[in-house]
């Protein structure tokens, strides 16, 4: 009876702790930045979850973050029409095919978080994550690649 109840508390504890390897969280500041630059997503996860949490104090329209994924050779134009997408659509064009994933855009204080599926990525394969609020990608990316 009471090894069953430690088993059971052992499976509380060890399911989160295997989620917790199939996510990433970034912080964003008022400063334009990101506090990483490199994300591995390990290819034995089924779905991944990127959080994005913005510590500073600027509202969104004046400092918007979020986290837009792409291959690393698809990175400046879908930036360039995510301008043109403007704010009602966080900064990326609808249907883009090239976006992989996005989280919604957001202001100081605020957080967001996307999950997508891991057989979207390919091994070997050079991907970017960005922030594409006008002008942020210059300071606002890093390099994401799948592996073990
Ligand atoms: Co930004």
């Amino acid at each position: 009876m009471k090894m069953k109840g430690l088993m059971s508390l052992f499976f509380v504890i060890a399911i989160p702790a295997f989620a917790n390897d199939c996510s990433v969280s970034i912080e964003s500041t008022d400063a334009m930045k990101y506090d990483k630059n490199e994300i591995v997503v390990k290819k034995s996860c089924k779905e991944f979850t990127v959080n994005l949490s913005h510590s500073g104090k600027l509202p969104k329209n004046v400092m918007g973050h979020n986290v837009v994924i792409t291959k690393e050779s698809d990175a400046r134009a879908v930036a360039s029409d995510a301008a043109v997408a403007g704010p009602d659509n966080h900064y990326v064009k609808p249907e883009d095919t090239r976006v992989i994933a996005f989280t919604t855009l957001i202001g100081g204080g605020e957080k967001t978080s996307v999950t997508f599926n891991v057989d979207k990525l390919k091994a070997g394969e050079a991907y970017s994550f960005f922030c594409s609020f006008p002008g942020h990608i210059s300071l606002m990316k890093g390099t994401l690649s799948v592996g073990s």
